[in-house]
C-alpha cells in the first residue's frame, strides 16, 4: 500500500458540500491500493501501520483529484483552420455552417478517415490532456451520422479506453446534425437513429450516454424527446447540448428527461435554471467555446445560487473549441465567468464526475475513490489559476500508476 507524502496541500473535493467546498488538507498524505484511495488525511495522522509501506514524495507540491473533462468531441477527421481565420475576419459560426462548413465539413472528413488514423490523432490529444492532469475524458461521436460511421467513431474510443492511460466515457451524439443525405427527410434520419444506430450501439456497449444538439438548424425539443425515450429504453442516459445559440428551453428539457447534464447554456432562461435545480441536473460550462464564438457566458452565479452543480469542460472539437486544455478552460471560467478557483476546481472534479454519473467513484480523493490525481507545482488552486500555467502539472496518476511525469 504505497503512501504519497510531502503534499503541501491536498484537495479532496468531496461529492457533497457547498459550491466552494474543496476539502483542503495541509501537509497531507495519501495511500492507495488496487487503484483506489485507501487513506487520506494529515500526514501527522497517518496510522503507524503504514510505517513500513513504500513512500513517495510530492516534493512539497499540491495534489488535486485527477481532472475530469466531461465534454469533448475527441475524435474527428480533417481540419478547419480556414474557418478559424474566416471567423476572425467576421463570418459567423452559423453562416459557415449554413453553407455546408462547420460540423458537416468534419462529418465528410471523418467518414473518409480510416479508423486507425482517427485513433492515432485522438491519442495525441489525450497525451496532451494527460500532461495537464486529466485522467477522465468524456468523448462524443457525432461526426459519423450513419450506422457504420457512428460505430467507427465509438470504436476509436473503445480502443483508446483499452490502452488504459486514462478513463474514456463514450457518448453517442448521432443527433448532432442532420446529414446531407437526409436533408429533405429529417424524420427519416430520426428513424435511422432510433431504429438502427441506437440499438446497434447499445447492443455492442459502445456508449454510456446519448446526447443531442437541440438548436435551430439542429434538432427540435420534440425530436430530442423521441430520441431520449428510445435511448433510455436501451439503457443510455440523456445529455444535452442546450441553449448554446438561443433559448430553446433546453435546460428544462434536460431536467424533464432526466439528463445527467445540460451543457453550454449561454442562453438559459430562469425557468430552465429552476427546473435543473429541481431535478439535480449538472450544468456544464464550456468557456472555451463561449470565448471562441465570442458570446456572453452562461449565468453562472444564477445557476450556483439556485443550487445547480456547475461543471467546467473543454468542449474540445475542431470548430468552436479547438484547444484541448482543461486548465485553460478553468482559467477562462475564472476570468470570464467570475467563478472562484474553488468553484472551478469542484467544476472539473466532483461536479464533472457527476455530469458523467461517476461522482460516487471518481473526482474526489476520498477512501474508496479511484486513485487518480495530479501533482501541481503550486501552493494552492488560487495560485495555479493566477498564471494558468499548463506546465504546473508535474505528475499525473491514473488508478495508482504514474501516467505522466514532467
Ligand atoms: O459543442 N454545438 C454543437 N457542437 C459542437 C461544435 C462542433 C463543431 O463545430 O464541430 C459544440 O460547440
Ligand atoms: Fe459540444
Amino acid at each position: 500500500m504505497p503512501v504519497l507524502t510531502d503534499i503541501s496541500r491536498l484537495y479532496t473535493c468531496p461529492p457533497e458540500g457547498g459550491p466552494e467546498d474543496v476539502g483542503a488538507i495541509d501537509d497531507a498524505a495519501l495511500a492507495w491500493r488496487d487503484g483506489m484511495v485507501s487513506w487520506v488525511g494529515r500526514r501527522s495522522d497517518l496510522p503507524v501501520s503504514f510505517a513500513d509501506e513504500p513512500v513517495q514524495s510530492a516534493s512539497g507540491a499540491m495534489v488535486v483529484p485527477g481532472l475530469v473533462d466531461c465534454h469533448t468531441h475527441l475524435a474527428f477527421g480533417g481540419d478547419r483552420t480556414h474557418e478559424f481565420v474566416e471567423r476572425l475576419r467576421g463570418t459567423s459560426y452559423l453562416e459557415i455552417a449554413a453553407r455546408g462548413g462547420g460540423i458537416l465539413s468534419t462529418v465528410r472528413e471523418t467518414r473518409d478517415a480510416p479508423e486507425a488514423d482517427l485513433t492515432q490523432r485522438a491519442e495525441k490529444v489525450l497525451t496532451r490532456m494527460i500532461a495537464q492532469g486529466v485522467t477522465t475524458v468524456e468523448a462524443k461521436s457525432g461526426y459519423g451520422l450513419s450506422v457504420a460511421d457512428e460505430v467507427k467513431q465509438l470504436s476509436v474510443y473503445r480502443a483508446l479506453e483499452l490502452s488504459a492511460s486514462q478513463r474514456i466515457v463514450p457518448t453517442l451524439l448521432a443527433a448532432h446534425a442532420v446529414p446531407p443525405e437526409f436533408a429533405e427527410n429529417r424524420s427519416g434520419y430520426l428513424d435511422l437513429i432510433c431504429e438502427s444506430i441506437l440499438p446497434r450501439v447499445a447492443s455492442e456497449g459502445l456508449a454510456v450516454f446519448c446526447d443531442a444538439f437541440v438548436e435551430k438548424g439542429a434538432f427540435t425539443p420534440d425530436e430530442a424527446r423521441r430520441l431520449f425515450t428510445v435511448a433510455k429504453a436501451h439503457g443510455l442516459t440523456p445529455k444535452l447540448h442546450a441553449d448554446q445559440l438561443s433559448d430553446m428551453d433546453g435546460g428544462a428539457l434536460a431536467a424533464e428527461v432526466g439528463a445527467a447534464s445540460a451543457d453550454h447554456l449561454e442562453y438559459i432562461s430562469d425557468s430552465s435554471i429552476r427546473a435543473m435545480a429541481g431535478a439535480g441536473t449538472v450544468a456544464v460550462s464550456l468557456p472555451l467555446a463561449t470565448l471562441v464564438l465570442d458570446v456572453e457566458p452562461l449565468p453562472v452565479n444564477a445557476l450556483i445560487e439556485a443550487g445547480v452543480p456547475v461543471a467546467v469542460a473543454t468542449d474540445f472539437n475542431p470548430g468552436s473549441a479547438p484547444v484541448p486544455s482543461l486548465p485553460l478552460a478553468m482559467w477562462t471560467a475564472c476570468v470570464r465567468q467570475r467563478m472562484t478557483p474553488a468553484q472551478v476546481l469542484r467544476g472539473v472534479t466532483t461536479h464533472a464526475a457527476r455530469a458523467l454519473a461517476l461522482h460516487r467513484s471518481v473526482g474526489s480523493l476520498e477512501v474508496g475513490y479511484a486513485a487518480d490525481w495530479a501533482v501541481v507545482d503550486r501552493a494552492s488552486i488560487e495560485a495555479w489559476m493566477v498564471d494558468f500555467a499548463p506546465e504546473a502539472v508535474i505528475q499525473t496518476v491514473y488508478a495508482g500508476r504514474a501516467v505522466y511525469t514532467s
